[in-house]
């Protein structure tokens, strides 16, 4: 059994990037809602609380019952944590005269603590609250103090808890990861012992236990997330994991043959299912963005429940979600959010398909899954992908979708991704592609004119798709890409570069 840290949530923007830098650590993590925690936490070697938007001096700031934790578990109160630990424990907390977000110092006053082992004097912490302790509450120590924040850090004379007014979580809080590592290794003696090796041999024998005898149906995208989940499950059961692999119309150019091939060569028992000529029909004529993704949708809930139904006695249905869209955090109005998101690439199967669902990455960030995935000897290319929209080319082709028009977009979105690959700049982008504009514009090649179409391409960085910036491709790339797109694809004759960051632009044009 993985020992397990609880992380409190309060609603903060940060709450994951904890839940992040406790698993870089090998420590394995869950983030409950404050006012949802769960039933028994007798499991739980440790606990942090992390910050909020909230004021505790506000009427409905949350005030979590820590009667189970404080006292009997080592416990790190973060930001809000501390704040909350200081008001309604003999403590004051005010508003701050002087701004204290940002950068600070950190000036450690009690020596040979250990949580602050390892931290250098005057390192840099990064601050993002309003209010501030005045005054301790009761037993405590303070232990740091910044230019502007007295209170930085304090400890319970008697017991483990610890509070630090800082983000450790942060990358902008130097010795940040130095702190968890103290905290929960140093004084609360957590193992380190969360390791994708130690996940492989944990969820393969879960599985196994889970599923027995019994046949499983996984639809697999191309994707890392659904292609490592289906690795694990092979692992575990073998060829009664039967995966599903559509071709929508929508993929990149050849990647139908191409990916089916890999998968063959890893051992799965995958189907291929060339469904293009019922995508496109559902397609045509459609040009909202919402209602090609709807129909989308439904064609492949009808592709995928039509292949599941020749599987004789199949009971169990493999999704690739992954931790993200598992947690409920808390949201800023205080509620806990209504909607948990639901993976995407089969969301919202239908209920008469009546099987039992098993999601092996649920407890797994992105770069987890990756780590897993390496685990697991999966190739790296496959694992370094790029991200790509289960509507695929659909949502990058303006106005209605074609057959002629997806086959241009394949040509244009190939030159693109073969481009950076060949100019070692694939691995540097988050995400890429090309997109069809819908309007012609006039060019001229050799005495003719012509009228033809425009194409946008697209390359961004991001960490998680929630914001974005476009790259800096090198001029020299884009002159080349450019024209090879010119004189390749017949069609279009003018070559766009998308400068535009997330927000206020989205990644996809769509
Ligand atoms: P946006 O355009 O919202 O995209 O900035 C953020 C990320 O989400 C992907 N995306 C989708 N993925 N189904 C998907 O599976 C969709 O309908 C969809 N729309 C956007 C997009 O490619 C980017 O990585």
């Amino acid at each position: 059994m993985q020992q397990n840290v609880l992380i409190l949530d309060f609603g903060s923007q940060y709450t994951q990037l904890i839940a992040r830098r406790v698993r870089e650590l090998n420590i394995y993590c869950e983030i409950h809602p404050y006012n949802n925690p769960p039933k028994d936490i007798s499991g739980f070697k440790a606990a942090i609380l992390s910050g909020s938007p909230f004021s505790v001096r506000a009427e409905d700031a949350p005030h979590p019952d820590l009667s189970e934790i404080r006292g009997k578990k080592p416990l790190l109160a973060v930001c809000y944590g501390a704040q909350y630990l200081a008001h309604f424990h003999g403590g004051k907390v005010e508003p701050s005269e002087t701004r204290e977000y940002g950068r600070a110092n950190l000036s450690i006053i009690k020596d040979a603590e250990a949580l602050f082992e390892n931290i250098t004097e005057n390192s840099q912490v990064w601050m993002s609250h309003s209010d501030t302790i005045k005054e301790l509450p009761t037993n405590a120590v303070r232990l740091a103090s910044t230019s502007d924040v007295l209170n930085a850090a304090y400890r319970i004379d008697g017991e483990e808890t610890f509070a630090i007014q800082f983000h450790p979580e942060v990358y902008h809080t130097s010795d940040g990861k130095q702190l968890l590592e103290n905290f929960l290794v140093n004084i609360a003696g957590v193992e380190q012992s969360w390791t994708p090796e130690a996940f492989v041999d944990m969820t393969v024998s879960e599985l196994k236990e889970k599923i027995g005898n019994d046949k499983v149906v996984l639809g697999l995208s191309g994707g890392v997330d659904s292609t490592v989940a289906a690795v694990l499950l092979h692992k575990a059961i073998g060829k009664n994991l039967y995966c599903i692999f559509v071709n929508n119309g929508l993929l990149r150019k050849n990647e139908f043959d191409s990916v089916l091939d890999q998968y063959k060569d890893m051992g799965l028992n995958v189907k291929g299912v060339d469904a293009s000529a019922r995508f496109l029909d559902a397609l045509a004529g459609i040009s909202d963005p919402e209602g090609k993704r709807k129909k989308i949708g439904n064609a492949f809930i009808e592709v995928f429940d039509d292949e599941a139904h020749q599987i004789q006695d199949v009971k169990f249905l493999a999704q690739g979600t992954i931790y993200p869209d598992v947690i409920e955090s808390v949201s800023a109005t205080g509620g806990p959010s209504a909607t948990i998101k639901s993976h995407h690439n089969v969301g919202g199967l239908p209920d008469f398909m009546k099987l039992k669902i098993v999601e092996p990455l649920r407890a797994l960030f992105k770069d987890e899954v990756r780590r897993v995935g390496a685990e697991l000897g999966i190739a790296k290319e496959l694992l370094g992908r790029h991200p790509f929209p289960g509507p695929g080319l659909a949502i990058r082709i303006l106005g209605d979708v074609t057959a002629e028009k997806v086959r241009i977009l394949q040509e244009v979105d190939a030159i693109f991704i073969n481009g950076l690959k060949e100019w070692m700049l694939y691995d540097k982008v988050w995400q890429a592609g090309a997109i069809l504009l819908p309007v012609n514009s006039v060019g001229v090649m050799g005495d003719e004119r012509t009228y033809e179409k425009v194409v946008a391409l697209r390359a961004v960085e991001s960490t998680d798709g929630m914001t974005a910036d476009w790259v800096n491709l090198p001029y020299e790339f884009l002159q080349k890409i450019s024209n090879t797109i010119i004189n390749k694809v017949k069609g279009v004759n003018r070559v766009v570069y998308d400068i535009s960051s997330k927000p206020p632009a989205t990644i996809e044009w769509e």
